[in-house]
């Protein structure tokens, strides 16, 4: 591809610079979802599948794609603002689906055609189907499988040249025989198919505008049709029903997971794996079973991730150590901390180098600097805590007085009995000293210890009442 960016154009092997313009057929309810949302709004790794299908043509340098909707049309355009949204209010096949397109199609453009059910499609394999439709002719995406059923037959004849598509209910039981399969995806030049589609009828098994109809006119008006094939078979898979989804799902994380083990990253079970987003990995990185990754996560060299964790949207630094179970979100994590098993760091949270946070502990709008520690069953929430400083078990820092948010602050080298309330806001200066079991409403000054424990009492020879 040359610089063609600005202008939506690319130069096709063989065919010089021409406009794509990629057109996605989504108007299909996926009655068989039972969902509510409309079927290309359900998601693979969490994102809509026509998300993923706009996303294999954006390094084709497209014009600005054309998506036919019908259920549940408003839901999808506010999704994907920048398309183009052609209606189909009734769905009376793809040829028609195309039909509604046509004054949408700019004339001179080289036509991509996509299903919006079909998320797992590959720029390599779509930038090949073009290069098919080249110097005029028709690209067409077909595959060989074991099980054709329910497909459109591709029909070659004596010299193996395609001549047509016969759809699965009006072929014939030697048509049936035939492994080559239709995908759906084509490309063809705009004038060509804007020209056939008006052309086609309902006169089948389904009394349905096929698009498939196209190619047996292309033929005839001595347009050949070169086809590609997908690299690999989850690429052409539709999702019609949630078993077909959860498959899809688990081919793209496999896919994933397999990328990242290339990259160096030891994973425990790549089955056992979800990225719903990017994450990166640096060397030396390993990553147990059942960890779900969201949004950008970002693991520097040497990270080791424990079983059961959910990180979404944070980096974690050099050799920090994420153990089982712990809930990670919005957090900034700097080397060589340890945190968990069975952590909580909500948004806003910054842990410096060598910081520890321990079991059941929950924190927000939180730093620790470094070589800190919360280690356990603690809150620290709009809390910025120093360096050295040790916060006990039990530690609530209480920064919200029913109405308002307030904050702590805690210097360098302060302790922090167990137990202890921390009534915001309120600060404990360096080296400052809080003894356990106490509610700290004023600031504790430098070296100093802050006690609110009633004294203890004694009671000599006292005897446990005895049941009567
Ligand atoms: C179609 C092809 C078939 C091919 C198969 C691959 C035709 C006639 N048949 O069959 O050769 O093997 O795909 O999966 O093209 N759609 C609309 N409007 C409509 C009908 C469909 O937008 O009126 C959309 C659907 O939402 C879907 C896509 O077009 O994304 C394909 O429709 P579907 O009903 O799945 O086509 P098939 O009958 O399976
Ligand atoms: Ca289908």
């Amino acid at each position: 591809m040359t610089d063609s960016q600005a202008t939506g154009s690319a130069s096709i092997k063989g065919s010089g610079s021409i406009r794509i313009q990629p057109l996605i057929l989504a108007a299909g309810k996926g009655t068989r979802m039972k969902s509510d949302l409309p079927k290309v709004l359900l998601q693979i790794a969490g994102k809509p599948m026509l998300g993923h299908v706009l996303d294999a043509t954006k390094e084709l340098n497209t014009l600005a794609p054309i998506v036919v909707t019908g259920f549940g049309s408003d839901q999808v355009q506010q999704s994907f603002p920048d398309c183009i949204f052609v209606e189909q209010t009734e769905q009376l096949g793809t040829g028609h689906a195309v039909q509604m397109a046509a004054d949408a199609i700019p004339a001179d453009s080289l036509v991509l055609i996509l299903y919006g059910d079909v998320p797992l499609i590959q720029t390599e394999t779509l930038q090949a189907v073009l290069e098919a439709a080249s110097d005029g002719k028709l690209g067409l995406l077909t595959a060989h499988l074991q099980d054709a059923t329910g497909y459109g037959r591709i029909v070659r004849n004596g010299e193996g040249a395609v001549t047509s598509i016969v759809e699965h209910k009006d072929a014939s039981a030697e048509q049936l025989a035939i492994k080559e399969i239709n995908t759906g995806i084509l490309a063809a030049d705009a004038k060509n198919l804007v020209k056939w589609v008006s052309a086609l009828n309902n006169n089948n098994a389904q009394g349905e505008y096929y698009l498939t109809d196209i190619i047996a006119m292309a033929v005839a008006d001595g347009v050949a049709i070169q086809t590609a094939h997908p690299a690999n078979q989850t690429e052409i898979e539709g999702a019609n029903d949630r078993a077909q989804l959860a498959e899809l799902e688990r081919a793209y994380q496999l896919q994933l997971a397999k990328k990242l083990m290339q990259g160096g990253t030891a994973l425990a079970d790549p089955n056992r794996i979800d990225i719903r987003g990017k994450l990166t990995a640096g060397k030396n990185v390993s990553i147990d079973v059942n960890c779900i990754f969201e949004g950008d996560v970002a693991l520097s060299d040497n990270v080791t991730i424990e079983a059961n964790c959910l990180i979404r949207n944070s980096n974690i630094g050099n050799g920090s150590h994420i153990k089982a179970f712990s809930h990670i979100e919005k957090t900034d994590i700097g080397q060589g901390v340890d945190v968990g098993p069975y952590a909580r760091l909500r948004e806003g949270t910054e842990l410096a180098d060598n910081s520890k946070i321990g079991n059941f502990v929950e924190t927000k709008k939180t730093k620790l600097g470094k070589g800190s520690k919360i280690n356990h069953l603690s809150y620290a929430g709009d809390t910025e805590i120093g360096e050295n400083t040790n916060i006990g078990a039990g530690t609530i820092t209480c920064n919200y007085d029913g109405a308002n948010k307030h904050k702590t602050k805690i210097g360098d080298n302060v302790f922090v009995g167990s137990n202890s309330a921390l009534v915001a806001p309120v600060e404990l200066k360096d080296d400052s000293t809080v003894g356990a079991g106490s509610t700290i409403t004023k600031d504790v000054e430098e070296n100093t210890l802050a006690l609110t424990r009633s004294k203890q009492s004694q009671i000599d020879g006292w005897k446990r009442p005895t049941k009567k």
